[in-house]
């Protein structure tokens, strides 16, 4: 039996907290039959998230770096409930709204998990889509992670800063996850700067943590949210020490300042089309 083979046996040895996705594998860190599979041989992405399982003396900012690239597949699927639907969804949302001839934007793509998705749906041809990110190592990962998924065109992925990037000819503009590490000041000119890159029916998909104008709100969203990662085997040292990591680097907005800010750049028409917990993704339409 080769490698590969024993991979897609996994499954049978999964117990309640792991599960075999599309795209990436969650599993639970402490099966020890598992980590011994794992261990034979595994692409980089499908690394298990371990970043934060022993006690750190003093715990670092968050950052987008080898280490995180390496188990991103992993730590986001466990991180974000619903995610693996929300990427589903965006694949759903393109089908509808690419043209022929458009560009497809994946702005923050890390692994390019939201442009395999396009990718997947999308019948009409030719378009092109563009991933963006200014991690060097989560390009590198993503593009591993593209080759395993031949298609019949390739992603374009590019190394920029997304507040500096030049769009244009846009039908679909994804921030997945993505505009919550932007500095607060900056979001505004940079939704103002994609709607202006749309075509007429072009769409935004936003996919967001939030954050809550009511104290009782914010804490049971904050509790649930905190289950559902023990639920996925996290510990209670690796979700204290992760929110030590992301606090000062993640910044969530509220519901209503995204709303107003997709408002104010000129959308007319917006809508959540998908939340869970205090995890949401918006679909603005140009
Ligand atoms: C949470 S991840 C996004 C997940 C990804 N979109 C997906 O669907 O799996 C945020 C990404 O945004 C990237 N990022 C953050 N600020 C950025 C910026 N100013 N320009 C480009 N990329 C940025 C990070 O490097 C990281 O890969």
């Amino acid at each position: 039996m080769t490698k590969n083979l024993k991979i897609r046996f996994i499954p049978i040895l999964l117990k309640k907290n792991a599960a075999l996705t599309q795209d990436g594998l969650v599993l639970d860190p402490n099966n020890s039959k598992i980590k011994q599979i794992l261990s034979l041989k595994m692409p980089m992405s499908l690394q298990i998230d371990t970043l934060f399982a022993d006690r750190q003396p003093q715990v670092a900012d968050f950052e987008f770096n080898d280490q995180v690239a390496d188990v991103f597949a992993d730590m986001i699927q466990r991180s974000v409930p619903g995610y693996q639907t929300i990427l589903q969804g965006i694949g759903d949302i393109a089908k509808r709204v690419v043209t022929a001839h458009s560009r497809v934007y994946d702005l923050g793509c890390s692994l390019g998990a939201a442009s395999l998705s396009v990718q997947r749906q999308v019948t009409v041809s030719p378009y092109q889509i563009i991933a963006i990110d200014n991690s060097t190592a989560m390009l590198q990962q993503a593009r591993c992670h593209l080759n395993r998924f031949k298609s019949s065109f390739d992603v374009e992925l590019r190394h920029e800063d997304i507040i500096e990037s030049t769009l244009n000819e846009a039908s679909l503009v994804i921030l997945n996850f993505t505009l919550q590490f932007l500095k607060p000041e900056a979001r505004a000119t940079l939704i103002q700067k994609i709607y202006h890159s749309l075509q007429p029916g072009g769409a935004l998909i936003i996919s967001e943590k939030l954050c809550f104008e009511s104290p009782q709100i914010q804490s049971l969203l904050d509790d649930m949210h905190i289950d559902f990662k023990r639920a996925q085997g996290y510990s209670e040292l690796e979700i204290s020490q992760k929110r030590q990591a992301i606090e000062h680097v993640m910044r969530p907005d509220t519901l209503a300042t995204h709303q107003q800010r997709l408002q104010a750049a000129g959308f007319t028409q917006q809508h959540t089309w998908f939340q869970c917990m205090n995890f949401i993704s918006l679909v603005a339409i140009k």
